[in-house]
């Protein structure tokens, strides 16, 4: 059996993914690789939060694996609440894909808080409830649909001392290519004068932080930053 929350381990996890999604979908889910699942599990890990908010959900590859790092801090998974439309899918995941992944590693995905809600309509006032949270935010934009302009507006101000992960970075140091990918997608300077393409929610979030100073971190298909005190 691989080592928990090794990369192994985590490869494990993306295929029982894959195995239920080809059956199901006739192809792989794609949202999370074991490398990205990895990044994620260590980014949380470090970031020892009290509370985690995810936003966007799906199947919730993301989910499982931030519950992992949550587990792995002995923390009560009941602090961390995931925010979609709907969360039918998720229901599909603990009940078809992950049961054995969930009941070998003993992490009881049915803790996890799930809010069916569009997230332009909730207010993060009612949501915020420690001052040392992880938000997972990973919705895309389109032209004429920008959560993550209200995010950066109405979110980061009360987040007094937390860590924003943002999923989907399409690559660093290359310029965007049109018509390469499905949603839109822009190339982006963060003032270290890193250059890199993501979609276009990535645009608000690199604004916030160049109008702010503030470092930019890496993980395998996304970026992280620290907002408030730490
Ligand atoms: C890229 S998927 C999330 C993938 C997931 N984090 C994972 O790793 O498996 C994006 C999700 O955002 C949700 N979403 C899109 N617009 C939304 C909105 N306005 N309010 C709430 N959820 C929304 C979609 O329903 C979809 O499930």
């Amino acid at each position: 059996m691989a080592e928990y929350g090794s990369l192994e381990f985590f490869q494990e996890m993306v295929d029982y993914y894959h195995k239920f999604y080809q059956a199901k979908h006739g192809r792989n889910y794609t949202d999370q690789r074991p490398e990205s699942a990895k990044g994620i599990y260590d980014l949380t890990v470090a970031a020892d939060p009290d509370q985690v908010i995810e936003i966007g959900t799906c199947h919730g590859a993301s989910t499982t694996v931030i519950a992992a790092a949550l587990k792995k801090l002995g923390k009560d998974l009941r602090c961390m609440l995931s925010i979609d439309r709907s969360h039918a899918s998720w229901e599909e995941t603990k009940r078809d894909i992950l049961p054995v992944f969930q009941s070998s590693n003993g992490i009881d995905l049915g803790l996890i808080r799930c809010m069916d809600a569009d997230f332009m309509k909730v207010d993060p006032k009612t949501i915020i409830g420690s001052e040392k949270v992880m938000v997972f935010y990973d919705i895309h934009d389109l032209p004429n649909f920008r959560p993550s302009k209200k995010f950066v507006s109405d979110w980061i101000p009360l987040l007094g001392g937390g860590v924003v992960a943002v999923h989907d970075v399409v690559v660093v140091g290359v310029d965007f290519v049109p018509g390469t990918v499905a949603w839109e997608a822009s190339t982006l300077y963060h003032f270290d004068s890193t250059r890199f393409s993501g979609y276009l929610e990535l645009e608000s979030f690199m604004d916030w932080m160049n109008q702010n100073n503030v470092p930019i971190g890496y993980w395998p298909d996304g970026i992280f930053f620290n907002v408030g005190k730490d």
